[in-house]
């Protein structure tokens, strides 16, 4: 039993040696999604600390991302995060690609998807859960930046048999 603990120990302390890089990018005020709307400074205070951790290249990282393998789930969470709605690269993508982005922005807010829960297991980020009244104030900014272009986009997509 001794033997195996021991193993186990081991086994971790090796571990906190394999680290997933750390996100820390400089803001590009060309692309940042605050940067170009311009919201109002309660809208950005949502969106800084509820969502900028998972979905930019800013995230704050709490004092556990020191262990492995806690790490690498936070890291997971950005990277997958990102991959759906990136404000560091808003300014960036194609236009309906924006306009799609909106879209999922607001369908997230009204049904209280994001942040994901897994947000607020662990106590420090218990400030990035939101009330019903910044539901309803980020899902009104997301409604302001559509422009309509992606349900063309999508239209166009599904008449020449392209799927999604
Ligand atoms: C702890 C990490 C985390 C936080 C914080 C977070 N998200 Fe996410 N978000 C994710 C992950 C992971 C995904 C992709 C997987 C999924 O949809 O569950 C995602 C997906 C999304 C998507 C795409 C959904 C889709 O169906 O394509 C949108 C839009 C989104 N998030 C908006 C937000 C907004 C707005 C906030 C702040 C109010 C926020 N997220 C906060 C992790 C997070």
């Amino acid at each position: 039993m001794k033997k195996i603990l021991l193993i186990l120990l081991a086994v971790f302390i090796i571990a906190q040696f394999i680290r997933p890089p750390r996100i820390a990018e400089p803001v590009d005020p060309s692309t940042d999604l605050i940067a170009v709307t311009r919201p109002d400074a309660e809208v950005e205070h949502i969106l800084r600390t509820s969502c900028y951790d998972c979905h930019s290249g800013q995230p704050h990282y709490p004092w556990y991302n020191a262990i492995t393998p806690v790490n690498w789930w936070l890291h997971d969470h950005i990277v997958d995060g990102r991959k759906h709605f990136d404000a560091s690269t808003w300014g960036s993508v194609l236009g309906y690609e924006r306009d799609h982005q909106a879209k999922e922005g607001m369908e997230m807010m009204e049904k209280k998807e994001m942040p994901i829960p897994d947000y607020f297991y662990i106590g420090r980020h218990a400030d990035a859960k939101m009330t019903e009244a910044q539901y309803d104030k980020l899902y009104a900014y997301f409604e302001s930046l559509r422009d309509g272009s992606w349900d063309i986009e999508k239209a166009r997509r599904k008449a020449a048999g392209e799927g999604k």
